[in-house]
């Protein structure tokens, strides 16, 4: 499932990440690549542990989890500290696919990446190429969202980034171990929950489709149990 979330960020947040981001100090982004990435990265991102990344990664987090939208999608149970990278003068990567297993900074503990999250923090006109172009059995998705709008998609799909030739693509990227590891299953969680909302929205009096209501949410909660793992 590839699902665009608008308005993680307020415009307002937007011109406070950016205002970090000028004053931090960038490195060069293959200190995150593993053994097959790492030769086809090519990017500059802040280094973990810095004050820079811990304040966005906060600020991210915090508005990850008042969305409805996103926690309803990912059905999350650990999101990676947030990352941050910016493309320019011709800067790309390659196609490649993320790492399964990724050790969480400062800790001895792992997750297992099953959804890869793109935030965009550069506003489409402020950089020409730079689209995330996804891989799945649809064809290709390329993806390039105003600033503060967010993309999730499978991380099992292979992936790249075009070179951006003007300007510079400034983003955060990171990655969430859902309650519900199968792709599939956690689309049809999704398509529930937005319908059981719908109903509740559409027909907001009618005793038939309050009990209508509970029911599919009934249905919702045991086959949540069924498929997560906490
Ligand atoms: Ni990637």
């Amino acid at each position: 499932m590839l699902i665009r979330i608008p308005d993680i960020l307020t415009p307002a947040q937007v011109i406070q990440a950016r205002q970090i981001l000028d004053k931090a100090e960038w490195i060069d982004g293959r200190v995150t690549a593993g053994h097959q990435s790492v030769q086809a990265k090519d990017n500059r991102q802040i280094a973990e542990g810095s004050p820079a990344w811990r304040e966005l990664g906060e600020l991210i987090l915090k508005a990850l989890g008042q969305n409805p939208l996103f926690l309803s999608a990912a059905l999350p149970l650990h999101v990676f500290p947030p990352l941050l990278n910016s493309y320019s003068g011709g800067q790309s990567f390659g196609t490649h696919v993320d790492n399964a297993i990724r050790q969480l900074p400062g800790s001895p503990h792992r997750i297992r990446t099953d959804i890869s999250a793109t935030l965009f923090l550069a506003e489409p006109d402020e950089y020409d190429g730079g689209e995330l172009s996804i891989e799945d059995t649809y064809g290709l998705h390329r993806i390039k969202l105003p600033a503060g709008h967010m993309v999730l998609y499978p991380a099992t799909s292979l992936h790249h980034v075009t070179p951006v030739t003007r300007g510079a693509r400034i983003c955060s990227f990171f990655w969430i171990q859902s309650m519900v590891r199968d792709d599939g299953q956690r689309s049809i969680l999704f398509d529930l929950d937005l319908a059981i909302q719908r109903l509740g929205r559409d027909l907001p009096e009618q005793p038939a489709a309050k009990q209508t209501a509970v029911e599919l949410t009934g249905v919702y909660h045991n086959l949540l149990r069924q498929w997560s793992e906490v």
